[in-house]
Order: C-alpha cells, then sequence, then structure tokens
C-alpha cells in the first residue's frame, strides 16, 4: 500500500500533460512517514537493490472506508538534488479515501499484480480497505499511464490521512525522475550507509604493525583503540595492492569484484585513497595520526582511534548491497609482509 501512497504522487502529473511517449525512468529514493504507525505501519518496507524494488510489507490497521477517512496530496520538486523542494502547483484535494482510489487505480494497475507480487486484492478494488498485513515483493516502478512530461530532478510527494477531521498521518515518498538516455550521467545522491563489520590480520603483521588493541564498538560500530607502526611506512621499501569481494546474501559466500588496486608504493597509493578516510579521521579530533599532512614515509609510532565512524562524502553514489570484504596484501620489497581483511556491511540508508 505504500505503493498506493506513491502512485497518488505522481498520478498528480498525469491529469496535467498530454500523453507524450515517455522519455524518462524514475525510481524509488525513499519513503518516511509522520504520526507513528497507529493507522498504517510502512516501517517494514524497503527499497532495494539499484533499481530500488520495493519488498516488504504494509500492515492496515483499520478498515479504511469513506465513512470516517479521507486523503489530500501535495508535491514539491528539487531539481537539482541539493535538498531544496519548491512546492508544485499539482496537487489531490481533500476527498474520501475509496473515491480518491478509485480515480488513481490505473497508475498502480501495471506494478501490482495480485498473486505475483502482491496479496492485496488490487484486482477487486475493495472499498472499504480492508484491515490486514499486505505483502509486496519486487515491485519496481512500472506504469504507462504515467504522464509523458515530468520535471526532473527529486519529486516528493506527501500525502496526509485525515481519520474524520484530524490528521492521523502524513506519507512522504520521494523519486527520481531521469532522462532515460542520460541513466548514467546523473549525480544521484548517495543512499546507503555502512558500518564496520569485522577485520582480522595474518600472523607475520606484528612485525610491522599492532592491530592488536583496536576494538569496534556498539551498534555504529565506532573504531576506537590504538594501532602501532612498528616502522617508517615509505616507498623505498614497502607497496600495497588490494582486491575486493561482495556477499549479498550474509550467508558468507563471497564473490570477487572487479573493483582492484594494482600493487604500487604503499604512499601512492595512500595518496589516491586518502579522500575516502578524511571524513572520517581528523586530526587533533579523533586521532592524532597527521593524516591532513598526508606524511610520506607514514612515520613509526603508536596512534590513537577514538570513536571514529565511517564518513564517506566521496565515496561513489553507487555501491553494491551487502558484506564488502576488502584485503589489502601489504609488501616488503618483493615478499609479502602481512594481509589485513576487512568487512564493512552496505545498507539503504532508511
Ligand atoms: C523480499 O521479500 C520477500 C518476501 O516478503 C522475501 O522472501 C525476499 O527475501 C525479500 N527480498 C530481499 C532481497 O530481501
Ligand atoms: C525482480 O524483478 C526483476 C524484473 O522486474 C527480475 O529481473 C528479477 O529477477 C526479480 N527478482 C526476484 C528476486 O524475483
Ligand atoms: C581472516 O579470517 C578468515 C576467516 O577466519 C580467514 O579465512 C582469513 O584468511 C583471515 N585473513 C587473514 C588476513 O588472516
Ligand atoms: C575509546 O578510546 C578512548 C581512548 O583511546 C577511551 O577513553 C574511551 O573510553 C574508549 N571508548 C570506549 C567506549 O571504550
Ligand atoms: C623488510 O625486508 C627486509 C629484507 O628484504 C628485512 O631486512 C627487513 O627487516 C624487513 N623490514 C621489516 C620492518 O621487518
Amino acid at each position: 500500500m505504500l505503493h498506493f501512497w506513491i502512485y497518488f504522487q505522481l498520478i498528480l502529473f498525469g491529469e496535467a500533460f498530454i500523453k507524450f511517449k515517455r522519455n524518462y525512468e524514475f525510481r524509488f529514493i525513499s519513503a518516511d512517514h509522520t504520526g507513528g504507525t497507529a493507522y498504517v505501519d510502512v516501517t517494514r518496507m524497503r527499497f532495494l537493490g539499484r533499481e530500488r524494488y520495493a519488498n516488504g510489507t504494509v500492515e492496515l490497521k483499520y478498515d479504511f472506508g469513506d465513512d470516517r477517512f479521507s486523503v489530500s496530496a501535495e508535491s514539491f520538486s528539487d531539481p537539482n538534488g541539493d535538498g531544496d523542494y519548491k512546492q508544485l502547483p499539482m496537487f489531490v484535494p481533500r476527498q474520501p479515501i475509496c473515491k480518491a482510489m478509485e480515480s488513481y487505480w490505473k497508475y498502480m494497475e501495471a506494478s501490482l499484480k495480485y498473486g505475483e507480487n502482491t496479496d492485496f486484492p488490487v484486482h477487486i478494488r475493495p472499498c472499504p480497505i480492508p484491515k490486514g498485513i499486505y505483502y509486496v515483493k519486487n515491485v519496481t516502478a512500472q506504469t504507462d499511464e504515467l504522464p509523458a512530461i515530468m520535471p526532473r530532478g527529486f519529486l516528493k510527494g506527501v500525502a496526509t490521512l485525515y481519520d474524520k477531521d484530524k490528521v492521523a498521518g502524513t506519507v512522504e515518498v520521494v523519486v527520481q525522475i531521469y532522462d532515460i538516455q542520460h541513466l548514467f550521467q546523473i549525480k544521484f545522491k548517495r543512499d546507503y550507509e555502512f558500518r564496520f563489520i569485522s577485520g582480522n590480520y595474518s600472523e607475520g603483521a606484528s612485525t610491522y604493525i599492532d592491530l592488536s588493541r583496536i576494538r569496534l564498538l556498539g551498534r555504529e560500530r565506532y573504531v576506537n583503540g590504538t594501532v602501532e607502526l612498528k616502522c617508517d611506512f615509505g616507498d623505498d621499501r614497502f607497496s600495497v595492492s588490494a582486491e575486493s569481494f561482495l556477499d549479498s546474501n550474509g550467508d558468507g559466500n563471497y564473490k570477487q569484484l572487479p573493483m582492484f588496486v594494482p600493487r604500487q608504493p604503499i604512499c601512492k597509493a595512500l595518496e589516491s585513497s586518502w579522500k575516502y578516510a578524511e571524513g572520517s579521521l581528523k586530526y587533533g579530533v579523533n586521532t592524532n595520526l597527521p593524516i591532513q599532512n598526508h606524511p610520506c614515509p607514514i612515520p613509526k609510532g603508536i596512534y590513537y582511534v577514538k570513536n571514529a565512524s565511517p564518513q564517506a562524502d566521496d565515496w561513489p553514489v553507487i555501491v553494491p548491497r551487502g558484506f564488502l570484504k576488502a584485503v589489502g596484501t601489504f609488501y616488503n620489497n618483493s615478499k609479502i609482509a602481512f594481509i589485513v581483511e576487512v568487512v564493512i556491511q552496505i545498507y539503504d540508508s532508511f
């Protein structure tokens, strides 16, 4: 039924424009709600993958009939992706819930198929809309009924549900609308978070580095502790290579990814990758490693890290979800000195 609300937004445009051939695509970005879960619970809905399939359940806690419930909707557009939303002149005036649904049903029909990807009886258009827990599975935004012209960018629809004359809650859905042919040129907003899961290292490591006093704390898995570098790490002697693996289902079945760092001098490798760490490590704040100076060689010493969490504005906007394992191999001259393995979890930010 989240879909219902989403289409509520999209259809606004349907009435307003002539039908041309559609030259855009859209995908769900996020969904949010206010008013708690006393009427509708959408907290178990997720958007999966780059295509952002809708997956999960929606619970309707009442029979939603015209005698008691009504809805209205408004829309906002953020063409540049900078969070600056402007209200659009398209809206659904407040009206009885079944009546609204009846007028806008056609926009949902291509996406929701009873018995295939949902157990909500879309085919019979029930009124009242019966209470219950409904699943949607692998649902993409598909419709031929959408208008041909849509503003590009981030479109936010806000639907308000009324119980008699009282606002019962709102659902806010953001979709992204982009040119079909420009799919890969668009600046997407980063829509994932990640956290450290674990780290381990090969036995030989202790000659060079002491990682045994590093801990991952709490649910957020802050990095805390000290790292000892037992020698200066300079390009004269040290080099590093890295590979990556993905376990998308959390079942321990890692597949190698085509992302790797070919072996190169250690400072050169760090020079290109410092930017990914700079958001997380701040000299004098949460570490005494002078990261901002990009020191080379990286001087021997004991460095602390205090409550560091991964922050990455420089990370790519599209990354696979799941468990990502990075394996760094450090070389002393031509011999492998030690191997460090780090697992992080990447998940949707909502
Ligand atoms: C989507 O939901 C279905 C059932 O609701 C579940 O079986 C499936 O594992 C979910 N898919 C993912 C990728 O989580
Ligand atoms: C989800 O749907 C897409 C096409 O819409 C299909 O390619 C994919 O295999 C489906 N995934 C699952 C888990 O059903
Ligand atoms: C880390 O632990 C895993 C599982 O125990 C092991 O397969 C892997 O070789 C270890 N990595 C290193 C660098 O020792
Ligand atoms: C993290 O480390 C700092 C000092 O290194 C320590 O003061 C602090 O108590 C640690 N935090 C936790 C939660 O252990
Ligand atoms: C690096 O390897 C050289 C031999 O190639 C060895 O003499 C040196 O001790 C090693 N460095 C460290 C820090 O162990």
